[in-house]
């Protein structure tokens, strides 16, 4: 069972990603070019399909922090202290970065809805969501994901 979600979260780990940097690219396009309407048949449904694929992919990291052997088991077992770098990233930083990353990302969709004009919808999801995903990426753990 480990193994299968670790799996499922590690493959919905690129379609996260591509997902996540299609919305930011269209909001910043949509708020640099000064584009007129925020039109619901791309913009919003972008916005809305990395919103949800992230929820997914959190509920999914969630479960895999409580079963892996990375995850809170290695803090458990091993010390918060004695963890070295790598371990720390997946029990500690990974999971803690994702979740402060995935509310900014859910608050950056809940304002844009707020705002009057397109200029402030799309300025809004390219901040939140650009913010998300810097620091999404900032602690993937790379060299075991592509290694
Ligand atoms: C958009 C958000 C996230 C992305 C893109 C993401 C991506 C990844 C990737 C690429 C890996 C490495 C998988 C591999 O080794 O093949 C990983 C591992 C892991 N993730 Fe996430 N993750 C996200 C959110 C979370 C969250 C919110 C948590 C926990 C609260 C979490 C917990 C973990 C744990 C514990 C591991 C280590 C699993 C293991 O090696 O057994 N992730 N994640």
């Amino acid at each position: 069972m480990q193994n299968i979600l670790t799996s499922v979260h590690s493959v919905l780990a690129y379609v996260v990603l591509i997902v996540l940097i299609l919305a930011f690219l269209n909001a910043i396009s949509g708020w640099l070019s000064k584009r007129e309407k925020f039109e619901m048949s791309k913009d919003l449904r972008i916005s809305l399909f990395a919103l949800i694929l992230s929820h997914i992919q959190l509920l999914l990291g969630l479960i895999v922090y409580f079963i892996s052997s990375n995850g809170l088991n290695a803090i458990t077992s091993i010390g918060i202290g004695n963890l070295n770098s790598a371990a720390r990233l997946l029990a500690l930083e990974h999971p803690t970065t994702n979740i402060i990353a995935i509310v900014f990302i859910t608050i950056g969709w809940s304002k844009h809805k707020r705002k009057e004009t397109t200029e402030a919808k799309f300025k809004t999801i390219s901040l939140y969501y650009g913010l998300g995903l810097l620091l999404i990426l900032s602690r993937i753990p790379w060299s075991q994901w592509l290694g």
